[in-house]
């Protein structure tokens, strides 16, 4: 299978989103990464609803949306009616992770599971049967637009090994940082989906930006 590519809406410009938006619809790009903050558990706020109507109407490929929300249960069935075809929570907002993920999927969506930079990938040994998508932060969560965290390298390593030993079906992503130089160490190690919100959305040509990257980390 090959490397996937989810852009990052978080960092269009919400002035020409419709024409963002277009814009991923006509590129190499896979899904659409759907980052909802809170202000609570990350120290930023980004958007929620109204943002996702415009998505489900413009947007011609999956919306994968990654909750970065405390109490995420709230939320899952409204993401659902908006188009989400995977919700990604995080490990650190759930204290009751293996009822939420079994949540999403009877909501017939994909459901993943992320963690934060500080977080083992040991805590998912019980729980990665149960999801499709385990995400590792390659940055803190909150902001984009930082630099890559080199441990993250090794995780993503740790990871693919846990979903071997435990015959899960999920998918390693990665979110945070991510570049045409961290982009290929992270497809050697195996990653499946890479976010990318500054490195597309912030170069001169991101349709361009959105193929080398994703020409590069499928050689
Ligand atoms: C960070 C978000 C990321 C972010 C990635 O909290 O989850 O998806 O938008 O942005 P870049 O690619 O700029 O690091
Ligand atoms: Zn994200």
């Amino acid at each position: 299978m090959s490397v996937l590519i989810a852009p990052s809406i978080l960092a269009a410009d919400f002035g020409n989103l419709q024409r963002d938006i277009e814009m991923i619809n006509a590129s190499e790009a896979d899904w659409f990464h759907v980052d909802v903050m809170d202000g609570m558990f990350v120290p930023n706020i980004s958007f929620g609803m109204p943002i996702m109507e415009v998505l489900k109407k413009h947007a011609r490929k999956p919306l994968d949306v990654h909750l970065m929300i405390e109490k995420p249960e709230r939320y899952l069935e409204a993401f659902r009616d908006l188009g989400a075809f995977q919700i990604t929570v995080h490990y650190e907002t759930c204290p009751h992770l293996h009822r939420t993920l079994q949540h999403i999927r009877s909501l017939g969506l994909k459901a993943g599971v992320a963690i934060n930079p500080s977080t083992s990938v040991s805590v998912l040994e019980n729980i990665i049967s149960e999801a499709d998508l385990a995400l590792i932060m390659s940055v803190n969560p909150g902001f984009g637009g930082q630099k890559f965290i080199p441990f993250s390298l090794e995780k993503v390593g740790r990871l693919k090994e846990l979903i071997i030993t435990k015959a899960s079906p999920a998918l390693v992503q990665i979110d945070g940082g991510v570049n045409l130089e961290t982009g290929a160490k992270l497809a050697r190690r195996g990653c499946d989906v890479l976010v990318a919100g500054s490195f597309v959305f912030g170069s001169p040509d991101p349709l361009a930006t959105i193929q080398e990257l994703k020409k590069t980390v499928n050689q």
